[in-house]
């Protein structure tokens, strides 16, 4: 245990595995799914897949993780065979991929953090323009993710406590700040209820198959669900701590904040009467129009704090991501920590180069397939695939193997060593309708359903 290093409380656990799930998907990909699929009809079918399959899935992960010491793939190959090794693999593939793309948003965020504070990014005329040149055009792009993954493999590399626990505590205490003092802010903006009102009175008409797999997709994301990673620290955690507590702890942070960048970022828009449905380019186009608006002194401050909180979501997990193959070839290969987070870093960053050049600097990537009735990049193929496709299978393949391979009597006796009420309470009964049933047949269902009409375009429901 001593070399492979471990958290040095539950505090550290909650705080890193908070900070892993609070990212990207709660501050910039939340809002806009809110705001294009139909407000708080949206959020309502997201609350759902976080209790029934998102608490279950959470722990399910911890759980494999702490009794096996282990990374993903040492983990299933511990507990049910050279077989099942193969999840743990799929695990640290998804992962890989999904860091290489995050770390391209994770680099425009940066670079319009560098640009608001210290450039005149806010007295640009056409951020639309602005957005969509930025992003096609290679030098930056390529600037700012290295210094990012550059800044991620530095803390990684100094490991467990000293750099990923030690990270996490002092960033998500700013994070949280930031994002309550420009929430008290935005709320006082004329026009700021009627984004509130947007974003909680529900449109149920709105509901349709993909809003339910768009939820679905962004809950397993938002998480940091279904790729190994909450295995990978699970594993770092103590036989005294209690998981079910800490994996409650965790999804009510992410959901909580994620419900906190809605409503900062809604009355925004609404109060400068932009549109909330703009997709990705809510939190790079719309919101610095409403920046500028606010002219040049409170746009600065509001818009550089706003920045800064996005870059540092996006690195606790950033964090995270790099640490699951890390934490494996560290186990593995016995290579020394500082080597294989350099190298890994690197190789990420590589692999995800395509992801920068698939916003218009080349064509054979910006169009890279049809489906879902558009052409989709490289980039947002990938998030298709190793994101919203395959974490969801990852989740499902995960209850299977609980339930029917590793067994819920040996998953109830992990999360008792440190619970010892769980026997008798509603946590067991609930855990276990959810893993046997629930979550492996939704994501069973939803997981079909993806295929069909995402990938083929065959359209079950009209
Ligand atoms: N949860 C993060 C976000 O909301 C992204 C993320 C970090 C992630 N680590 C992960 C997603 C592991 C899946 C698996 O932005």
């Amino acid at each position: 245990m001593a070399s492979r290093g471990g958290f040095t409380s539950k505090l550290g656990f909650v705080a890193a595995a908070a900070g892993s799930a609070v990212g990207l998907g709660n501050i910039w990909r939340f809002p806009f799914e809110v705001g294009r699929n139909g407000g708080a009809a949206f959020l309502l079918v997201y609350l759902i897949c976080i209790v029934l399959i998102g608490l279950p899935v959470m722990t399910g992960e911890i759980t494999i993780g702490r009794s096996t010491g282990s990374n993903p793939y040492r983990a299933y190959r511990k507990l049910g065979g050279a077989n099942w090794s193969w999840l743990g693999v799929w695990g640290i593939i998804c992962g890989i991929m999904f860091l290489s793309v995050y770390n391209v948003v994770a680099g425009w965020a940066f670079g319009y953090f560098v640009g608001v504070s210290f450039g005149d990014l806010l007295s640009t005329p056409d951020l639309g323009g602005y957005f969509s040149t930025s992003i096609a055009e290679i030098g930056d792009n390529f600037l700012y993710s290295l210094a990012f993954m550059i800044i991620t493999a530095f803390i990684v590399s100094r490991g467990v406590s000293g750099g990923i626990e030690k990270a996490a505590k002092i960033l998500m205490p700013i994070l949280l700040t930031l994002l309550v003092g420009i929430i008290i802010y935005s709320l006082t903006l004329d026009g700021a209820m009627e984004g509130v009102k947007y974003y909680l009175v529900p449109d149920f008409g709105a509901i349709t198959i993909p809003t339910i797999y768009n939820a679905l997709g962004l809950a397993f994301f938002s998480l940091s669900m279904g790729m190994g990673a909450l295995i990978t620290y699970g594993s770092y955690i103590n036989k005294t701590d209690n998981i079910t507590e800490s994996a409650t702890l965790v999804t009510i942070t992410d959901t909580v904040v994620a419900f906190l960048a809605g409503l900062m970022v809604m009355p925004l828009v609404f109060s400068m009467g932009q549109s909330p449905n703009a997709g990705p380019g809510l939190l790079f186009v719309t919101l610095p129009s409403v920046f500028q608006a606010m002219g040049p002194i409170t746009g600065k401050i509001i818009g550089s704090m706003f920045f800064l909180l996005i870059c540092f979501a996006a690195l606790t997990s950033t964090i995270s991501l790099l640490e699951i193959p890390s934490g494996l070839l560290v186990d593995e290969k016995k290579w020394s920590r500082k080597k294989v987070v350099w190298l890994t870093a690197l190789a990420i960053f590589v692999v995800g180069i395509p992801g920068m050049l698939s916003h218009g600097a080349v064509d054979g990537l910006t169009n890279f397939m049809f489906y879902e009735g558009r052409a989709k990049s490289y980039f947002d193929v990938v998030f298709d695939i190793f994101s919203d496709t395959g974490l969801p299978l990852g989740g499902l393949l995960m209850s299977i193997f609980i339930a029917r391979k590793w067994g819920m009597d040996k998953f109830d006796s992990e999360i008792e060593s440190g619970n010892p009420t769980y026997k008798d309470s509603a946590w067991r009964t609930f855990l276990h309708i959810t893993m046997k049933y629930v979550s492996p047949i939704s994501l069973g269902i939803i997981f079909v359903i993806t295929i069909l009409q995402k990938f083929l375009g065959i359209s079950l429901f009209g």
